[in-house]
């Protein structure tokens, strides 16, 4: 269970090392590269946080002047649904709405069941299939929403 009061706030360089741990536990692809290289340093990378233990993390990016794309969302093992993966997403939502930004669109793995649950309760709509979209083959679906 999740000690203490769950907050969300910008990614900070000290975050990468346990960030991109995360990662790596949480895809059967990882990128940790990625999170050491961007954290602490874009806008668009938010981590939930109780009691400075670090529960989950949501990087997201511009796709145009109006759209943005999720590139990664994981919540670690240990504090899955309790509703972190929800709370760092509205707060995505948050900071793309102040931004301006219209849309926003993600892929999803069809096998991943968990998240395109919870993708469609935040009002995401399925907007078609990437064929062969992932490096071991499989087919994402694409998920959009209107902010
Ligand atoms: C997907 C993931 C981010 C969900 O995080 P979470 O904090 O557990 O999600 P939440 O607690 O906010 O769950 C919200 C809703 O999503 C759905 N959901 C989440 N996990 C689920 C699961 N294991 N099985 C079925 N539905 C699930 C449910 O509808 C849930 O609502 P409910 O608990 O009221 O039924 C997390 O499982 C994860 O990190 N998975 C590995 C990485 C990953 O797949 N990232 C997404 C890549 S597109």
């Amino acid at each position: 269970m999740i000690a203490g009061r769950v907050s969300v706030r910008r990614a900070r360089p000290p975050d990468a090392e346990r960030l991109a741990e995360m990662e790596r536990a949480c895809f059967r692809s990882p990128q940790p590269h990625l999170i050491l290289h961007v954290c602490g340093f874009v806008d668009g990378f938010l981590v939930a946080e109780s009691d400075a233990d670090l529960l989950g993390y949501v990087l997201f990016t511009p796709s145009s002047s109006s759209q943005a794309r999720v590139m990664s969302l994981a919540v670690s093992p240990d504090y899955r649904r309790q509703g972190v993966g929800t709370l760092l997403m509205r707060g995505m939502l948050d900071v793309l709405r102040g931004r301006g930004f219209e849309s926003v669109g993600l892929e999803v793995r069809v096998s991943n069941e968990a998240a395109q649950s919870l993708y469609a309760d935040l009002g995401f709509q399925m907007a078609g299939v990437e064929r062969g979209y992932y490096d071991d083959g499989e087919d994402a679906y694409l998920m959009e929403k209107n902010l």
